[in-house]
């Protein structure tokens, strides 16, 4: 059985940036189910909100912050993350990361993107690849660690804790239960600090910006572990994924908006200045609902993203990513608008933390998006989920040093993993079918707008996978595919649920049945927990 002082479960922003900190203090691993690299961070184009200059202020930020977050962000830690960012961003900046510039009246200065929500110009990129180039700076460096295992193609099955055993006194984590890929066995591995860092549950719809790995593993194991959930009804759809047959999840990025991007209907009329004051540049929630209107009016299949009047070599320059993806499937940005859709995109709740990362379950954090601190509210601002990641990461590990190291917990023996009945699935077709129904199921009834006949005809459907999976996962060995399945149908009943729950509209949540927010009832984060 291995050991170590800390494990990390998923190798984004958050927990590379943790495993990094943790190397300083014991031994760490990171279990990660594909290669490193394969993250939600890698995907990520916008880049990282921050206030560094003199015509902002972090009261502009946090204000940005709450107003998106329509009521239910925790100001406190709102004001934690937004004041502790720049010494995090600086942190970056030592490892090697060269955010761009440009230069003002003689001297270099962040060249700062603007993105929906935000006041003021906040947003520091690198280009349009800004997630790719962080994954690559924080993996460059971690390669240098003798502290820490990289456990590559390797994926978390279940969390340990001392109530499954029968030590029901204090509840905590004592290890995890991890799938090798290569050799198809399930170890041990026992840490009493174990963090997940696992992203989001974009996998969860149909139509996502998310890469493959967004499963919602965290959530799922949290949830089977104990842990209290927060918020899972506020799903962001992000407004502008591209929209053609053969791209698979290409984000068009806000900061094309941000740059004067237009978005067009079928008729080439800039229809979201009839949606809101802010028109392109409104907060994501209103934009998505908006083009959701539009396509549902006109019969249309997509709307259009205009920045056709900007420079082709400023396009060329600031969004080298988007501009030859698109060219790929011929469409020329700097000549024709782009076709694009709302698509899921990110899990503003999550497992509830503090501000430092902990759960309700001792020896359990959960960072970057699979956590739920009280950052995001109803509905996160552009950009603020890499600078979440880098600052409850960095809070994280000075928690967890000095939680108490519950060395008399080690004497509790855990148990090896016990397969029932070994076979191998010969029944993939199962598994992939009920892969595609949950995902269908969900964008067609749990989508941006909802209903509650809706949300229960997608209670009942889940409810009934859910049995079906769970027959699988007993009888057979266990693979990626299931395990992943058996997550995708937990979290899709925890949004199911959480939906069901909330009697109103706000932020992200938009239910035909209430279509009002409810200042009396319903301030408060939606709380959903097994024991
Ligand atoms: C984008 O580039 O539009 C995505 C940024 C984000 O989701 O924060």
């Amino acid at each position: 059985m291995k050991a170590y002082d800390f494990v990390v479960i998923g190798s984004g922003i958050a927990g590379l940036s943790f495993a990094l900190k943790a190397a300083r203090h014991g031994s760490v691993a990171v279990v990660t189910k594909r290669k490193g690299a394969d993250s939600n961070t890698a995907w990520a184009q916008g880049g990282i909100a921050c206030v560094t200059s003199d015509e902002d202020s972090f009261e502009l930020h946090v204000r940005d912050t709450l107003d998106a977050g329509a009521g239910l962000c925790d100001e406190r830690v709102v004001r934690t993350i937004v004041t502790e960012a720049p010494a995090r961003i600086h942190d970056l900046v030592e490892l090697g990361l060269h955010f761009d510039e440009r230069e003002v009246s003689g001297h270099r200065e962040f060249d700062l993107g603007r993105e929906g929500g935000h006041s003021k110009r906040r947003v520091l990129h690198v280009a349009d690849v800004t997630g790719k180039e962080i994954e690559n700076v924080l993996l460059r460096e971690l390669s240098r660690q003798s502290h820490v295992d990289l456990l590559e193609n390797h994926m978390a099955v279940d969390l340990i804790t001392a109530a499954k055993l029968g030590f029901a006194a204090e509840d905590r984590c004592l290890g995890v239960y991890v799938l090798d890929e290569q050799t198809g066995e399930v170890e041990t591995i026992r840490s009493d600090r174990i963090v997940l860092a696992t992203g989001g549950c974009g996998k969860v719809y149909l139509y996502t910006t998310n890469p493959d790995i967004a499963t919602g593993d965290g959530v799922a194991m949290a949830w089977r572990a104990g842990a209290t959930i927060a918020n899972m009804e506020f799903v962001q759809f992000h407004p502008t994924c591209l929209f053609h047959p053969k791209a698979k999840s290409f984000l068009i990025s806000e900061a094309v908006r941000g740059e004067g991007g237009i978005l067009r209907n079928n008729r080439g009329e800039d229809f979201m200045k009839r949606y809101d004051p802010r028109g392109s540049l409104a907060p994501r929630d209103i934009v998505a609902r908006a083009i959701d209107a539009e396509i549902k009016r006109s019969g249309a299949q997509c709307v259009f993203l205009d920045i056709t009047d900007k420079p082709v070599e400023f396009l060329r320059e600031r969004f080298p990513n988007i501009y030859e993806t698109c060219l790929r499937f011929g469409i020329d940005m700097t000549k024709q608008p782009i076709p694009v859709v709302p698509a899921a995109h990110y899990q503003c709740g999550g497992v509830k933390t503090d501000v430092n990362g902990a759960t309700s379950l001792s020896g359990l954090y959960a960072i970057g998006e699979v956590g739920c601190t009280g950052l995001h509210g109803a509905n996160r601002l552009a950009s603020n989920s890499l600078l979440e990641g880098l600052v409850v990461a960095h809070r994280a590990v000075a928690a967890a040093i000095e939680s108490r190291s519950l060395r008399d917990q080690r004497a509790i023996p855990l148990p090896e993993w016990e397969s029932g009945n070994v076979q191998d699935v010969d029944e993939l077709v199962v598994i992939y079918h009920n892969w595609d129904e949950i995902r269908r199921l969900m964008w067609d009834y749990v989508g941006i707008v909802r209903t509650d006949k809706r949300l229960q005809r997608a209670s009942a459907r889940l409810r009934n996978l859910q049995r079906e999976i769970r027959e699988f996962y007993w009888n057979f060995k266990v693979s990626v595919d299931l395990l992943e399945l058996r997550n995708l149908a937990t979290v899709a009943a925890l949004i199911v649920d959480s939906a069901l729950s909330r009697k109103e509209s706000r932020g992200l949540h938009y239910t035909l049945d209430y279509p009002e927010r409810d200042e009396r009832d319903y301030v408060r984060s939606t709380l959903l927990s097994r024991v």
